[in-house]
């Protein structure tokens, strides 16, 4: 993991737990039960793995068979967990893309020339970037090797799909010293379309190293945020995720988070057995909620 990427997820990570916490105690309740159901159910005599450990605010980890490993690229996130749990779990520090590096890499040598130093004109670089980004392929190929290598009978994905794509925009942001996305709605963005693209690439690849592995998944993410002050509520489910939102009749704008990437049917084109699927609202900050979605996964075995 390279140093501007560990700082700048601690820095996201300081600015997560900064939040203030007051509306987050059902979200928490529940994806703690979700993530704790998981713990429990793991076979205690194989590895465990949980992917975005993070501080462990999400996490049960006095749940956790001995076996447990955790994951996260933001380098104080083992320490919190210490500090939280009273454990020191043996952890994992890279990138579970596998493609930020480069991304940031390219993102660089698309501002700068190569040649000179100079910085290149601000629209001369987006449309460099846009170009470059289609030859990107992110490929999770630590997580692969750690999955190869222990053969865990469960994961955890635990809150960290989602950000593949907002810490991607952080890591474009830095290498232009700023936002570089098209403001006005009406006109295009080819950057921001490229990026998206390669964000769905990232979170395809990681999911494709989930469902080769013989575990059985514990799926939380982000579907969407969701921005805007009026009531919303969540219907039953539906497998568009739009259609399960009411809102009371206020306007309201909807992002998705995973690139329009569809996990549920990700899962069953393998023919996973999808056994718990469910969704709720956390209230992040005031105008910004999150729907999140968590899925359970199990193996034939
Ligand atoms: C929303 S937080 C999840 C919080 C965590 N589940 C907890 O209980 O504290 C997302 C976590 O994913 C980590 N993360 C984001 N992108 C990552 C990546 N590409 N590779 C590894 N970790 C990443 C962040 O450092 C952060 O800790």
């Amino acid at each position: 993991m390279s140093k501007p990427l560990s700082k700048l997820l601690r820095e996201e990570q300081l600015a997560f737990l900064a939040r203030d916490r007051s509306a987050w105690g059902e979200h928490l309740n529940r994806v703690r039960a979700f993530l704790g159901k998981g713990l429990q159910a793991a076979d205690p005599t194989r590895p465990v793995l949980i992917l975005g450990a993070g501080s462990g605010l999400e996490v049960p980890w006095a749940l956790a068979p001995p076996l447990t490993t955790g994951w996260d690229a933001d380098p104080w996130s083992h320490l919190w967990t210490a500090l939280r749990h009273h454990r020191w779990p043996p952890w994992r520090f890279e990138d579970l893309t596998g493609g930020l590096a480069e991304l940031g890499a390219t993102s660089r040598r698309a501002v700068l020339e190569p040649w000179s130093g100079r910085r290149r004109g601000q629209e001369a670089a987006k449309k460099r970037l846009a170009g470059l980004l289609p030859s990107l392929r992110p490929e999770p190929q630590a997580l692969r090797v750690w999955i190869r290598t222990h053969r865990p009978g469960t994961i955890l994905a635990a809150n960290v799909m989602g950000q593949f794509g907002v810490v991607a925009e952080r890591v474009v942001e830095r290498a232009f010293g700023g936002p570089p996305w098209e403001q006005d709605p009406e006109r295009e963005d080819p950057l921001a379309e490229a990026l998206v693209a390669w964000t769905a690439h990232a979170i395809e690849a990681f999911m494709q190293a989930l469902r080769e592995s013989d575990a059985d998944l514990w799926l939380v993410h982000d579907r969407a945020v969701v921005f805007g002050n009026g009531g919303l509520s969540l219907g039953p489910w539906e497998d568009t995720w739009a259609r399960q939102l009411h809102s009371d009749g206020q306007p309201f704008e909807a992002s998705d988070t995973l690139a329009g990437v569809d996990i549920p049917a990700l899962l069953l084109r393998d023919e996973l057995k999808l056994v718990g699927k469910e969704r709720w609202l956390w209230p992040v900050a005031p105008g910004q909620r999150h729907l999140i979605e968590a899925l359970e996964v199990r193996r034939n075995r």
